[in-house]
């Protein structure tokens, strides 16, 4: 016998007879094990195990044509929907059992007894946070990160979403991608901490990293020790799929024999870390992600696909727009100070202007940077302005 959550949606009057032949009907195409529909009187009862959302929203509204009660039908989705704890299984929301096998005796004892992010702990950061300087904010800065971020206060920052160069020789306008590694991580690490000295306490930094796998170098390890060293909270890791490989099988490693095999990756990562706090301080009157998203979006495998028009701005390594519309709205409020200190031609600042943000970028490229503001004037043309909360 299956076990099923129940959902009981009940009505002024009772359920006729059409409404009992569109149950029946309904009952026929899902299995006992996903969805199935009684009816007593008034109430109407969803017996829920796992279902595809878009599967049962197409049914419903095949249904909606040959009911009377519509009204309480059009709940049914609704309803599930509001259910925020499910497990996922492919395109299917679980709802019973799905983490049984998870179960731990004594879970908070032992959390207690544990800790949590150890790692992070007797931290020296400040937690009195700033505003940003008037000329730091909503700008476009040409320079070196390193020396720029000098110039900004500690703790007036509210989220960094970045890309640093990868370090695989890519054809940038202004500086080169070919260092030693040593050297690479040097340079960036003195960014690094200035990123984590700008950001408020209760601020996150996200950094999408490409390991140069051909290398053997993980530089999102390398990167996310340097950060866990610096006792920022390692909040958790995105990966970024997209679904884009296209070298030969052959074209490094061994072929068909264990001696070498070269593993091939269609993603990279973004590794998510806090300064001092989990939690971050906003307004809930400037949440602007809707219960669709969140529920995708804490899914931290995020298909999105690479951006297509770099050579229009004549970039190499730009972040596709949807990418970071993600990571403002979920890690972000509208009103807070966004920076991307690689911010190339600018597809940081664009989208945190176009969610009502206020953005810095900074970019060593006066080519990159021109771009940017370019985007920026455009995006202005088009939206006009807003203000700033
Ligand atoms: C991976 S790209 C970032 C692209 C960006 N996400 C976009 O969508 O256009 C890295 C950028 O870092 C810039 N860069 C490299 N070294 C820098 C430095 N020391 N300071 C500031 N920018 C730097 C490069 O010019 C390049 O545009």
């Amino acid at each position: 016998m299956n076990n099923y959550k129940e959902i009981i949606i009940s009505q002024d009057k009772n359920f006729t007879e059409k409404d009992i032949k569109s149950i029946q009907n309904f009952n026929r195409v899902f299995k006992d094990n996903e969805i199935q529909l009684e009816c007593d009187n008034n109430r109407l009862i969803v017996l829920l195990r796992e279902i595809d959302l878009n599967v049962l929203q197409e049914r419903m509204n095949k249904i909606l044509i040959q009911c009377d009660s519509k009204e309480s039908f059009q709940k049914i989705v609704p309803s599930i929907e509001n259910i925020r704890s499910f497990g996922i299984n492919g395109n299917k929301r679980v709802y019973v059992d799905y983490n049984k096998e998870r179960k731990v005796q004594n879970r908070e004892l032992k959390e207690e007894k544990r800790g949590q992010y150890y790692y992070a702990k007797n931290n020296n950061f400040s937690k009195i946070n700033k505003q940003i300087p008037d000329r730091f904010l909503n700008k476009i800065i040409c320079g070196d990160a390193c020396q720029v971020m000098q110039e900004i206060p500690d703790n007036c920052i509210d989220l960094i979403f970045t890309s640093p160069p990868y370090n695989f020789g890519l054809e940038y306008q202004q500086n080169q991608d070919d260092h030693y590694w040593e050297d690479y991580f040097n340079n960036l690490f003195k960014i690094f901490s200035e990123c984590i000295r700008v950001l408020k306490y209760g601020g996150r930094i996200l950094v999408n990293i490409q390991p140069l796998f051909s290398d053997y170098i993980p530089s999102h390890h390398i990167i996310s020790n340097f950060f866990i060293q610096q006792k920022m909270i390692w909040k958790g890791e995105i990966l970024w799929e997209k679904n884009n490989y296209n070298c030969k099988y052959t074209a490094w490693g061994s072929w068909k024999s264990p001696s070498n095999p070269y593993l091939k990756y269609t993603w990279e990562f973004i590794e998510i870390f806090c300064k001092g706090n989990l939690k971050k301080e906003g307004n809930s009157d400037n949440i602007d992600i809707s219960a669709e998203e969140f529920k995708q979006w804490v899914v931290a495998k995020w298909s999105v696909a690479p951006e297509r028009d770099m050579k229009d701005w004549g970039h190499p390594a730009m972040f596709p727009e949807k990418l970071v519309e993600r990571a403002l709205k979920l890690f972000s409020f509208q009103g807070d100070v966004i920076l991307d200190p690689f911010n190339g031609v600018g597809t940081t600042t664009f989208v945190a202007r176009k969610l009502k943000r206020n953005y810095l970028g900074i970019d060593i490229s006066k080519e990159y940077c021109k771009k940017a503001e370019e985007r920026m004037r455009l995006l202005n043309e088009n939206v006009g302005l807003f203000s700033v909360k």
